[in-house]
């Protein structure tokens, strides 16, 4: 299973003092020295912790893949046609919220999602939904031709190690066989550590985790090259 390593909180301790450090710039290129497949960054609307200045930067720099997670806006729709990353996920965006609450409705922002899809006609930039356990979502999905999907993994790291964390899992894997009969590439993300992985990565189909704040507060102690190398070891393909 490929790992795209978000460095979004790297940004967040950067912002905490208004500082220059750390810099997610810098914390890419120590995932990628580790071995991470690609890197993600979500810039948000109220720019709470990635800014544009880290998304040129890394557009640069990146050798892998550059992943951008944006909201459904003409503002982002404007800096993603202009930045061109490899690919684009698209998530909700709610102005209070602590982190991602749940997939994007795509069935709900079809019309959206279309004209946004459009609007990025001609760009090299790979374009994908992150979306709940849900058959509709997926099909929706299909509809719009999107080349791939981030399965929401949330719920179930909120349950997880509790028994109802089995249903989400069991939930995860029906998205992901689903997804993949309609020919679409199925990645997943949110809420993942070092423990709660290890059934996730039992799941065949899955392309590639999305992994944030479990390796960076882990490499706040031992340091990102460590703590990616670690989430390697136990989801990376050898
Ligand atoms: N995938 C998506 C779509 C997200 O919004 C986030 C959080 O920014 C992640 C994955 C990573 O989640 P976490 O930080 O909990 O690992």
């Amino acid at each position: 299973m490929k790992l795209g390593v978000n460095v979004d909180h790297v940004a967040t301790i950067r912002q905490a003092r208004a500082s220059k450090v750390p810099d997610p710039v810098e914390a890419a290129l120590a995932a990628e020295l580790a071995g991470a497949d690609g890197i993600t960054v979500h810039l948000r609307s109220d720019r709470r912790h990635i800014q544009e200045r880290d998304l040129r930067l890394l557009r640069e720099i990146v050798k892998t893949k550059l992943n951008l997670e944006m909201a459904v806006t003409d503002e982002m729709t404007k800096i993603a046609a202009e930045i061109e990353p490899h690919s684009i996920t698209l998530v909700p965006e709610k102005p209070d919220e602590l982190t991602t609450e749940g997939g994007l409705d795509i069935k709900a922002n079809m019309n959206a999602i279309e004209k946004l899809i459009k609007k990025l006609e001609g760009k090299s930039i790979i374009i994908g939904a992150f979306i709940d356990t849900d058959i509709e979502q997926i099909d929706c999905a299909v509809k719009l031709g999107l080349n791939h999907i981030e399965i929401n993994t949330g719920k179930y790291a909120e349950k997880w190690p509790e028994r109802e964390a089995e249903e989400e899992l069991e939930k995860i894997k029906r998205s992901v066989d689903y997804a993949l009969q309609k020919e679409l590439i199925v990645n997943g993300g949110h809420g993942l550590d070092y423990k709660n992985v290890i059934p996730i990565r039992e799941i065949t189909g899955i392309n590639e985790l999305n992994i944030g704040h479990s390796i960076v507060a882990r490499a706040v102690i031992v340091g990102m090259y460590e703590a990616v190398c670690e989430m390697l070891a136990l989801i990376g393909d050898f």
